[in-house]
């Protein structure tokens, strides 16, 4: 099956490619001469990810998938959530973003946070959401330095570790992608 995932992110096709395997072959943005930036300016990761398949589907009448994910914790409102990648600025800087999450923090106690990737899929002309929520704690310091983003301070339930401190095959025994993944994969092979 072909399929369009709506990103030019080198580094995500090859992870969903491998969470996919073999039965898929996925065409990125620049594989279809998609090369300008999709607005993302949605309030939901629903919103997000669907805003962005529809772009993509309209230009192309292709089927297609977008996913969106952000970090969203609890004493803070479910923040940064939809705004994770650029909760400390427009340029997307994670050690920034993570600075900003400790001081609006502070020494609290509460510090239940979740993971939620939201995958919008559009084949056959209709459209399903898919979704991969991984839940855990934001640690008092950064640990590790694999992984990118949040993960040098996400520390998933039943871990000791944070995510930067797991290679990519132990995050994706309990990661929200995986997850989400996992579901759009039991679909598309049942559909
Ligand atoms: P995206 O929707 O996958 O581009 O994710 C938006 C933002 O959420 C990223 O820029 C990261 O800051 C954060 N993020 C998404 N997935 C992860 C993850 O697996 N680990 C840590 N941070 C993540």
């Amino acid at each position: 099956m072909i399929l369009v995932f709506a990103s030019n992110n080198e580094h995500k096709i090859k992870e969903i490619n491998s969470l996919l395997g073999d039965s898929f072959k996925l065409l990125s943005l620049h594989d279809i001469n998609i090369n300008e930036d999709i607005p993302e300016e949605e309030h939901q990761l629903e919103g997000n990810a669907l805003s962005k398949a529809r772009f993509v589907y309209n230009a192309s009448r292709r089927d297609v998938f977008a996913d969106d994910t952000g970090l969203e914790i609890a004493a803070l409102n479910g923040l940064p959530g939809v705004h994770s990648a650029r909760f400390a600025g427009e340029n997307k800087d994670s050690s920034a973003n993570i600075e900003k999450v400790f001081s609006m923090l502070g020494d609290t106690m509460k510090r239940e946070a979740r993971f939620r990737t939201v995958i919008a899929l559009i084949l056959d002309k209709k459209e399903y959401l898919f979704e991969g929520i991984v839940t855990g704690t934001i640690a008092r310091t950064k640990k590790g330095t694999k992984g990118f983003g949040y993960d040098p301070i996400f520390v998933p339930d039943g871990k000791i570790c944070t995510f930067a401190e797991m290679d990519l095959a132990e995050k994706n025994t309990v990661s929200h992608r995986a997850r989400a993944f996992e579901k759009l994969k039991e679909f598309l092979l049942k559909h």
